[in-house]
């Protein structure tokens, strides 16, 4: 029994910095950041070949990888412990009750949830208003942390998002300067951001990171039949670095994604998210999002998740960002 103590706190040991990893040297440590690993938490969530070209043997990979887990507590786990787990999933409110209704709660941490829609459907005013309600304590449906906002279409303005605040009581001043802003002018320039957050995540105890959009780039650069596999390896990569780092920082993930028509369909919706398979399994929470008619109001349904039914809930876009639509309004545009 006492053999096992010592072991016990080893296995416990926290580790700040790369450099105090066992075997861990600056040299090793510089070639690690350069391959975009600066923090303890995005070494637990490698693989052992991701850091062979820092020069580290199989053998070696496993063990630094090990103890960066065990430094911050991930490994193999007990179902109950996975429920402990679960129980650290935080929630972030979308601005709308109705909305956050049918995502029992708001958006959850550690996973991805992926709005996809028409031009014009909320996407992108969603976004910005995530980025100000996460500032605001968790009583108020915050998380009381910091956005990291990748945007590959240059829509992000920061007029919404003083006019947001205004509307929540915050000053537009502090909101604007606890949201990390990146502009992402190629898929491959979008994907080195994302292996590159994870310092300015801890730093700024960022808690919501958006790729608004996720597919843009990807979409336009690789086309045709013949580049579609590649596409589709590339974006798995980037969605699986996403997640990663949603996990390791117990932050929401948020992505964007347009629609395509589907020529063949009757019934039902005549529109599916790009990306196919590879988006939507490796979101974990769909959410399409469609205008109500004209005006501000929008529909938003949750079409997949883990654990949720389907469900559909309408919301509207205004000056103050997203609201609810009031009964009033309801009962108005019925009679319409
Ligand atoms: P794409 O990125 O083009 O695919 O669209 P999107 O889904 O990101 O659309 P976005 O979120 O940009 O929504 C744009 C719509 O939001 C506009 O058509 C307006 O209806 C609404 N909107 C944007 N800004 C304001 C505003 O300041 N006031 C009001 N009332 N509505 C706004
Ligand atoms: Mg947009």
């Amino acid at each position: 029994m006492t053999e096992e103590e010592p072991e016990e706190s080893a296995a416990k040991k926290k580790y700040a910095f790369l450099e105090d990893l066992p075997g861990i040297g600056p040299a090793t440590a510089q070639k690690l950041e350069e391959l975009g690993f600066h923090t303890v938490e995005s070494l637990a969530m490698a693989t052992a070949k991701e850091l062979e070209p820092a020069g580290i043997s199989e053998k070696k990979a496993f063990a630094v990888i090990d103890a960066a887990r065990s430094s911050i507590s991930v490994s193999f786990v007990r179902a109950d412990e996975l429920l402990k787990m679960r129980q650290s999933v935080l929630r972030l409110t979308t601005g709308s009750k109705a909305l956050d209704r049918i995502l029992d709660g708001g958006l959850e941490t550690q996973t991805i949830t992926e709005f996809y829609g028409e031009y014009g459907s909320g996407k992108s005013q969603i976004c910005h208003e995530l980025c100000v309600n996460v500032q605001l304590p968790p009583e108020k449906g915050g998380l009381g942390g910091a956005a990291l906002y990748v945007d590959t279409e240059n829509t992000f303005r920061t007029e919404r998002i003083v006019q947001m605040s205004k509307h929540l009581c915050l000053d537009p001043e502090q909101v604007a300067k606890n949201i990390i802003y990146a502009e992402a002018y190629t898929s491959d320039h979008q994907m080195f951001l994302l292996d590159n957050a994870d310092e300015v995540i801890k730093e700024n105890n960022v808690k919501l990171i958006i790729i608004d959009s996720l597919t843009a780039h990807f979409r336009s650069e690789y086309i045709g039949r013949e580049m579609l596999a590649s596409r589709q390896q590339r974006l798995n990569k980037h969605m699986h670095r996403i997640i990663r780092l949603a996990r390791a920082f117990n932050a929401v993930a948020v992505v964007t994604n347009q629609v395509m028509a589907k020529p063949d369909v009757f019934f039902g919706d005549a529109v599916h998210p790009i990306g196919g398979h590879i988006v939507g399994h490796t979101s974990h929470t769909r959410v399409y999002l469609r205008r109500a008619s004209h005006g501000p109001v929008r529909i938003g349904r949750l079409v997949s998740s883990p654990y949720l039914p389907e469900g559909e809930e309408i919301f509207k876009i205004t000056e103050n960002g997203i609201e609810d639509v009031s009964e009033e309004e309801k009962t108005k545009s019925r009679g319409r």
